[in-house]
């Protein structure tokens, strides 16, 4: 059984583990999260003052199966604006439901989160979309299967049929194109579709996929992104294109590829999550322009 279906009410769960963030960091928290996808856990890297919460540490936290994700709650500074990243996140195809994935999500709201930043890896199913090229989703399509709020509702953390016209904010999606373009950084707009894994798709199902109007493709995101509007958040989604989806190109895909691809493009998302953080927190970023290589992007 999972671990978020025992003892206590999801509520009182959430609170606990946020009760035992607060002891082992020091209270307010900040109002600010990051989840980290595959292979861009390295980003904590960037945040300075880091205080470290192994997930095994936190009561009802359920623990990562998957290589390449760590498991801890780190509360880190840029340029004084702090905030909580989820190094580590849980997958549905792990075997865990989806209120157990997005467990977490509920802490943060629990911790006082307003501002979420979710980031993913995802193969690109517009063929033009190459590995290394970064892009805001604009909305999302959950062919999971199910939903993270489907069960009984509890009002404390949201409404029972929360509105999904806007999921991903506009204003956070204005604020991200703003800074890429000050970072030199082409950050394309993205429709995500949203499959339960584990296997990468067929090319036949990313054909289904691009008619129905998906732009990339992942295996996270939806359902946290779901919770996080539910909680009236504000919701912030980053995706790394680390593949063409199958089928796009002749070569297969693999997932050593994916996390090779994740690390070595990491850096121009960190620098991308520091500047929206700041200007999210009221502050001005330094001068923190990027100046390594990444792939252009051609529209047709
Ligand atoms: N499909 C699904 N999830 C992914 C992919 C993909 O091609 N690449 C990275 N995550």
């Amino acid at each position: 059984m999972s671990p978020t279906h025992q003892g206590p009410d999801l509520y009182s769960r959430a609170e606990e583990a946020a009760e035992a963030i607060r002891r082992a960091t020091g209270d307010p928290a900040p109002r600010i999260a990051v989840v980290l996808g595959s292979g861009l856990n390295g980003l904590v890297e960037r945040f300075a003052d880091r205080r470290v919460v192994p997930y095994s540490q936190i009561p009802h936290f359920p623990t990562p199966t998957v290589a390449g994700h760590a498991g801890n709650v780190v509360i880190g500074s840029v340029d004084g604006a702090e905030a909580i990243l989820l190094q580590g996140r849980f997958h549905y195809y792990e075997g865990h439901d989806l209120r157990t994935v997005t467990f977490p999500v509920r802490v943060l709201q629990r911790l006082g989160v307003q501002t979420l930043i979710l980031t993913a890896a995802t193969g690109g199913v517009r063929p033009e979309l190459r590995p290394g090229n970064l892009v805001c989703l604009s909305d999302h399509l959950n062919l999971i299967g199910t939903n993270p709020l489907r069960g009984p509702n509890d009002p404390r953390f949201g409404e029972r049929f929360p509105d999904m016209t806007e999921v991903y904010s506009k204003k956070l999606r204005n604020s991200a194109k703003e800074e890429a373009r000050r970072l030199g950084v082409q950050l394309v707009s993205a429709v995500y579709a949203c499959l339960p894994g584990p296997s990468y798709e067929t090319p036949a199902e990313i054909r289904m996929l691009r008619a129905l109007g998906a732009d990339v493709v992942g295996m996270s995101t939806a359902p946290e992104a779901i919770v996080a509007r539910q909680a009236g958040m504000d919701v912030l989604g980053l995706a790394l294109v680390t593949n063409a989806a199958a089928g796009v190109l002749p070569s297969p895909i693999r997932h050593e590829d994916v996390l090779e691809a994740g690390a070595r493009s990491a850096p121009m998302l960190g620098k991308l999550i520091r500047r929206v953080i700041l200007r999210v927190a009221g502050v001005a970023p330094g001068n923190v322009g990027f100046s390594g290589e990444f792939p252009t992007y051609r529209p047709d």
